[in-house]
């Protein structure tokens, strides 16, 4: 039986397209992306899905509750049935709820080396700081923001003439490798959780 993928959205979906090529190319073998979710209307992400003929659903959060929105997704990725769900540009913290229906099963890519900036702008975080380096993280997902046991990250290097713009697009191509790795390493089951640390298993 193949693993069922589920992806949560908010926008572009550039990390959402790079599992689904891996995906399709084998790289993630013996899977699925069984459904992508956007709290969003009209998210890219969604076009995109629809363009692979991917089954979409948009839950507009708007107003709602966190839990009470999170009840309405988890529904939807069981009713899918989601062996693992991925956040791919997903803007909203989840509930203690949904954390705990899909234990060690919610993986999420943070565009720095975590812990360094976690949030919002996390490139131009690494940036105004001034560090030499950035990168990405995929991570195994918690009730804290970009928290969570780290499954592999990439480095790349910072420039002398970096914007915000040129240091996204080097980290980007890195989170797209990694992203997938992270999930096929988890899908065949070949890590496990000690502590906060994720080791080969
Ligand atoms: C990525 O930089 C990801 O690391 C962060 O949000 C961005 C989403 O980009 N969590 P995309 O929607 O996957 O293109």
């Amino acid at each position: 039986m193949k693993k069922r993928i589920g992806v949560l959205l908010s926008g572009r979906g550039s990390n959402f397209e790079a599992l689904a090529e891996s995906v399709a190319a084998g790289r993630i073998p013996n899977a699925e992306i069984a459904i992508v979710i956007s709290n969003r209307e009209g998210a890219p992400g969604i076009d995109r899905a629809k363009s692979r003929s991917i089954s979409t659903r948009v839950i507009p959060s708007k107003g709602l509750e966190r839990e009470a929105y999170d009840r309405q997704v988890a529904a939807v990725l069981d009713e899918n049935k989601v062996d693992l769900v991925c956040l791919a540009g997903y803007m909203r913290l989840l509930s203690p709820y949904f954390v705990a229906k899909f234990p060690n099963r919610i993986l999420n890519i943070h565009p720095s080396l975590l812990p360094s900036f976690p949030g919002l702008e996390a490139q131009r975080q690494a940036l105004e700081y001034g560090v030499k380096f950035a990168g990405c993280t995929v991570h195994f997902v918690d009730e804290n923001l970009d928290a969570g046991p780290i499954i592999v990250q990439a480095v790349v290097p910072v420039m002398d003439d970096d914007t915000e713009a040129t240091l996204s697009e080097r980290i980007l191509k890195e989170e797209h490798r990694i992203y997938s790795e992270a999930v096929r390493i988890v899908l065949e089951g070949k890590c496990k959780i000690v502590g906060r640390r994720v080791l080969k298993s």
